[in-house]
């Protein structure tokens, strides 16, 4: 196996000469290689493949058994444990990294090393620092770099926003993001789990802390520890913090000014670290955010997820205005005036072109081209990454004080209320539960960093992480 010095050695050797990358004709077909290959993986290679002109050439993932699944799908395709194997490879033109978040930057930025384009899932990021320098390598090897928010391709976006223009629903006040589905128990087991002998664990783990796992499934519950995943703010909450940051704000506002966060894990008493229920306040500068998640049913022994006022299921973006209400999810959304009266109905594609959008860009070598360029879903993957420093940083929660966190602002009383009415409906009572609640972060923008008084030594250090041996996210790309 090459070493990971010597594979970086060459790749910069081979980027230096600018042999890596070829120079595509306009009909040439686009090579890919898909890399991570669990459920979406192979749904994301099956939407590149679609795509006229594009071939999935080469597949990797350290499990054996999805590497199987996939070249039932792909026979044509070479194979490969090793991501290093596929940055070597020169007739590659691009990745798609589909891996768990922990690996994201890092293969992205092996990929940009070795002259490749990039289209990286969601969060684009484990942590915040390492989101920048994601960035740093698209900018130094110019390279076109897609988030996976797809939404980002719906042109019901652009719609939203027209409707907003127009003007018939006045001025927003402030929006509320949700989304409240259904999860359960992830085990807690007494003696660590062996990964499946199909996997190369070492390749898996990368830059995470290598510790014992006490879940009871290896893939994908790695969301539900703060080592591999980022929790459900981490995972539904960059697709609505990224259609808020572009519908509302329209790419404006980079970071928000402060935040603080609550919630906890609760009910399950399991191996998962992230909180099941999780509520957070968001200080733009201009327009007030909310968003808040709920895991646990609608009621205690009910299978149904909650509900949030006037939408049943899964609402992403409440917008509400002076004179009534937007309010959608992925595929499309309704706005209504004060009364409640239908103003226009939505439909959406859910994202549908987005993989061609990226291939498009390919070819034009426009990064501006992209839907969702590299830096725009950065800062998306960020605020979800604030929301979360909040929360790891918390102290017991007291109720007062959290409602005298955000002062003046109705909507920050109604989110914990909301939470409280979720715990009694769930029959849990909050004096009993460990709640936490984070302190009110204060964001310097410009350097994505925190300020003032919180900008304490433990809020620092969750900027980033310590990075296994072998596998370190470089401070200088
Ligand atoms: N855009 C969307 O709508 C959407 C939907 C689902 C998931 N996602 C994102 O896609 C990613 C994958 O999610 P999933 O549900 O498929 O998870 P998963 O756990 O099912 O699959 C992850 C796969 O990556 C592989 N992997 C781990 N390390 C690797 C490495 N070094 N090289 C190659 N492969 C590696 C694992 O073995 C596994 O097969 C996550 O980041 C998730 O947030 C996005």
């Amino acid at each position: 196996m090459t070493s990971r010095r010597s594979f970086i050695t060459q790749s910069a050797l081979a980027f230096s000469a600018l042999s890596a990358s070829r120079v595509l004709g306009a009909n040439e077909t686009i090579r890919i290689a898909s890399i991570g290959l669990g459920g979406q993986g192979l749904g994301n290679a099956g939407r590149m493949a679609k795509v006229p002109g594009v071939e999935i050439a080469y597949l990797c993932d350290p499990d054996t058994a999805a590497l199987d699944k996939a070249k039932k799908v792909f026979p044509n395709a070479k194979t490969t444990q090793d991501l290093r194997k596929v940055m070597e490879d020169k007739s590659i033109d691009a990745v798609v990294v589909s891996t768990g978040n922990h690996w994201h930057v890092l293969a992205s930025i092996w990929a940009m090393q070795s002259g490749k384009d990039v289209y990286v899932e969601k969060p684009v990021s484990h942590n915040i620092w390492e989101g920048r320098k994601l960035v740093e390598a698209a900018r130094k090897y110019n390279r076109i770099v897609q988030g996976g928010t797809q939404q980002r391709s719906d042109p019901l976006q652009d719609e939203i926003k027209a409707f907003l223009d127009a003007g018939s629903m006045g001025k927003i006040k402030y929006v509320r993001c949700n989304h409240y589905s259904m999860r359960a128990s992830i085990g807690k087991r007494t003696e660590p789990l062996t990964p499946p002998a199909t996997v190369d664990y070492d390749l898996w783990l990368g830059p995470a802390k290598d510790e014992p796992i006490y879940r009871e499934k290896f893939h994908y519950d790695w969301h539900w520890d703060w080592n591999t995943g980022n929790g459900e703010m981490g995972n539904w909450g960059p697709h609505i913090l990224d259609d808020l940051r572009n519908v509302v704000f329209r790419d404006k506002v980079a970071l928000p000014k402060r935040v603080i966060a609550g919630g906890g894990r609760f009910a399950w008493d399991d191996a998962g670290e992230t909180p099941n229920t999780h509520f957070a306040y968001m200080d733009t500068g201009s327009i007030p955010v909310i968003i808040d998640f709920h895991n646990l049913p609608r009621q205690k022994g009910i299978k149904a997820p909650d509900v949030y006022l006037r939408r049943r299921t899964g609402a992403f973006l409440i917008i509400e205005c002076e004179g009534g209400y937007y309010t959608g999810s992925r595929g499309g959304g309704t706005a209504f005036d004060s009364e409640g009266k239908k103003l226009h109905i939505f439909k959406g594609d859910g994202g549908k072109t987005h993989a061609a959008n990226f291939i498009d860009a390919i070819r034009s070598r426009k990064s501006e081209d992209l839907k969702g360029e590299v830096e725009k879903i950065h800062f998306s993957s960020a605020w979800c990454h604030l929301a979360n420093n909040s929360f790891r940083l918390g102290q017991k929660y007291n109720r007062e004080q959290a409602e005298a966190a955000v002062k003046d602002f109705q909507p920050w009383n109604d989110v914990i209320a909301d939470f409280h009415q979720h715990l009694i409906k769930n029959e849990l009572d909050a004096s009993k539960l460990d709640i936490k609640m984070g302190p009110m972060l204060e964001i310097d923008s410009a350097k994505e960093t925190f300020i003032g008084d919180t900008a304490t030594p433990e809020a620092l250090a969750l900027l980033t992480r310590e990075y296994r041996s072998g596998f370190e996210v470089p401070q200088s790309v």
